[in-house]
């Protein structure tokens, strides 16, 4: 058993990636070709976005969209320390200061009631995570975000396909970032990401900084990356996104089964708002002891992460930043531990970890 099984879903669609792929290499085209341009229209349908700009990893699209909202040096922008080191990160490459709100321990997203007081004259984004595949509150962030004349970025690298109340996550921000990363509810074959964006300017503007700093050949008007999503990753998510409903129904199965059947009071299972369709990106579960849990799992073989271990102002690379002990953070970061999820994880498995996850003591 692992906590991931990237195989089983490639052998899925074996016979069409290798048609698809054999295809792009014989065409001669690699980079921003017509898989590309499929890719970014039908991508833009399914998640209800105006524009869609594709470009290298999850990690640049926020790197991008914080280039595009021309956020560097001086601003500050609010995020989540529980979350993956690359939305952090982004920030601190663009030149800027992460500014660390606490969590709601139940969501394990960022709580809205703690945004407004730290808002500064130098705030200028609220980068909300949709952590796990579970929507933040982003009718709330949205509307702080607006009240204060401030930019919402949406990280959505764990929540493609999530939704909040009646509309996808991505389409809530003034810009939403997806991860093309493997174990990503749309994974490719390697790398890949994707920005959303409603205001054309900002659009244009990605368009350019993904190229070198612009669009025709010799034209550099920006500083810009080298972020292209290339024609083979393409290809490939041109097949999954066309079966994403049912890849991502069968995550909420494995979830579903897992309620169904670990019963012991010593573990917290994920909560679930009801406001929106949680994709269960990761199965994460709380529990007072994690050392022991952990103790206990390994002794059974049962495969799990820790998303995360620690705060993000908790790393060494974030060791001269002062900020204070976020509590709810804290805790969490403690006590959470993930199960494995895949959409082609078997009923037996489930049934194996769940067995073993109600003899803990
Ligand atoms: C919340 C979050 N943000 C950003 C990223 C970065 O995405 P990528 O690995 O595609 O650069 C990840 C990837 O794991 C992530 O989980």
């Amino acid at each position: 058993m692992k906590t991931f099984d990237l195989t089983k879903q490639y052998k899925m669609f074996e016979k069409d990636i290798i048609r698809s792929v054999s295809k792009v290499l014989s065409s001669g085209s690699y980079i921003l070709g017509e898989n590309v341009k499929i890719f970014e229209e039908s991508v833009g349908k399914y998640l209800g976005t105006r524009y869609t700009v594709s470009c290298n990893s999850g990690t640049d699209a926020l790197v991008m969209s914080l280039r595009a909202l021309n956020i560097g040096n001086n601003d500050q922008v609010i995020t989540t320390p529980f979350t993956y080191f690359a939305t952090s990160e982004a920030i601190s490459l663009v030149g800027a200061k992460p500014i660390f709100a606490d969590i709601n321990p139940h969501t394990f997203n960022i709580n809205p009631k703690k945004l407004e007081k730290l808002i500064s004259k130098k705030t200028r984004a609220i980068l909300s995570v949709n952590l796990f595949g579970q929507a933040c509150e982003l009718d709330n962030i949205s509307r702080i975000a607006k009240k204060y004349n401030l930019s919402h970025i949406e990280d959505c690298a764990q929540s493609f396909g999530s939704t909040y109340k009646t509309k996808q996550t991505g389409s809530y921000g003034d810009i939403g970032c997806f991860s093309f990363f493997p174990t990503k509810n749309l994974g490719c074959f390697g790398d890949g990401g994707l920005i959303t964006v409603k205001n054309k300017k900002i659009y244009e503007s990605l368009l350019k900084l993904r190229t070198h700093g612009g669009i025709k050949r010799n034209q550099h008007d920006m500083i810009g990356y080298n972020s292209r999503l290339d024609e083979i990753q393409a290809a490939i998510l041109n097949i999954k996104l066309k079966h994403i409903n049912k890849f991502i129904d069968k995550r909420i199965d494995v979830a579903e089964s897992y309620y169904r059947l670990i019963k012991n009071d010593k573990i917290r299972l994920p909560f679930r708002d009801i406001n929106g369709k949680h994709t269960f990106n990761q199965f994460t579960i709380r529990v007072e002891n994690r050392k022991k849990l952990e103790k206990h799992l390994k002794k059974h073989m049962i495969p799990y992460g820790i998303y995360y271990p620690k705060p993000i102002y908790k790393y060494k690379a974030y060791a001269n930043f002062k900020c204070d002990d976020l509590p709810m953070v804290e805790k969490v970061s403690n006590q959470c531990l993930s199960l494995p999820i895949y959409p082609e994880l078997e009923l037996k498995d489930i049934e194996t970890i769940s067995s073993v996850l109600n003899n803990y003591e």
